[in-house]
């Protein structure tokens, strides 16, 4: 069997990998991605300095190369993302207060409806969260337009594309911590409120061991009325590659709401976490005892 078919005898649900457009032309990586997969995230082509490079000046050339490809092989689509304080065009960053505000809700506006039909889910909204203890939100010159600018990004993308999911996606959320707590709160806030969200993705680039209460934080996130899913799984090189992966593969399918698992990339040259050969395939495509142990899991 494959990743994505096995996937798809659990509950439907997907296996799917981070994509480049500029490898599309490499046999062996288009392959094993069409083999394997049943769902793709545009690894950088969706972000706003590649989607709108000068201000109103749209550009969907690579991220369609993408989306082509993925609809001619019946794969479902993470559109990645509108929102993110990282990778944003040089024009934006120079930007602040209602000016900026503007922007990135014409920016969230324009791509969803360019998009529109074709999305199985957006990131809507990417790390907007602080790393430590804070629980609070990151400082960003997104943060510094107002607090409400991650629900009205929502509202924006909910009124551009009423088909596709919404959802919020962060890292260092891979198990009940502060950060996670924060971003819980957000959620629950919003469904008491009527924002627009529909699931929370949990990035998992993951070092050697992954947190004993994984599957717990996912849990309780469902319980808000969420779908969850695994976005940009990624594992450090050890002797524990293998167990990390099986324990994250079995965490969601526990979890009856976590639709579905992304990896970021699909062999260990193609990662961005260079030199940690992090993912499922190794440099020649060969599949790992990673691979092994995922679809053992499956
Ligand atoms: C990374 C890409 O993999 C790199 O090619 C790029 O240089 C930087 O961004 N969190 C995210 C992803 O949400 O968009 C990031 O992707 C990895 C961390």
């Amino acid at each position: 069997s494959t990743l994505g078919a096995s996937a798809a005898e659990r509950g439907g649900r997907y296996f799917g990998a981070a994509i480049a457009a500029g490898r599309l032309g490499d046999s062996t990586y288009v392959n094993i991605l069409n083999r394997e997969f049943n769902q793709i995230t545009a690894e950088n082509e969706m972000k706003w300095d590649a989607t709108e490079p000068q201000r109103g000046n749209f550009t969907y050339t690579n991220a369609n190369r993408i989306v082509n490809h993925a609809t001619a092989q019946g794969m479902k689509i993470r559109g990645h993302a509108l929102l993110w304080h990282s990778q944003m065009p040089g024009w934006a960053q120079s930007l602040s207060g209602s000016d900026l505000r503007n922007a990135m809700i014409n920016h969230v506006t324009q791509v969803a409806t360019n998009y529109r039909g074709k999305i199985h889910s957006w990131d809507v909204v990417n790390e907007a969260f602080a790393d430590g203890g804070s629980g609070g939100r990151r400082d960003s010159i997104l943060q510094r337009t107002g607090n409400d600018w991650i629900e009205a990004a929502f509202r924006a993308a909910r009124n551009a594309d009423p088909g596709a999911k919404l959802c919020y996606n962060d890292y260092n959320t891979d198990g009940i911590n502060a950060k996670s707590t924060g971003i819980y709160n957000m959620v629950r806030d919003f469904k008491s409120r009527g924002v627009p969200i529909d699931c929370v993705g949990f990035q998992s680039h993951l070092g050697t061991s992954v947190s004993s209460d994984y599957q717990a934080n996912l849990q309780r996130f469902a319980d808000l009325g969420v779908d969850v899913q695994i976005t940009e799984l990624d594992v450090a090189q050890g002797s524990n590659q293998a167990n990390v992966y099986a324990t994250v593969t079995r965490a969601c399918l526990n979890v009856a709401r976590c639709t579905g698992i992304t990896v970021w990339g699909i062999r260990d040259s193609d990662s961005w976490r260079t030199g940690e050969n992090p993912l499922l395939f190794d440099s020649s495509g060969n599949k790992k005892a990673a691979y092994t142990s995922v679809l053992n899991a499956l």
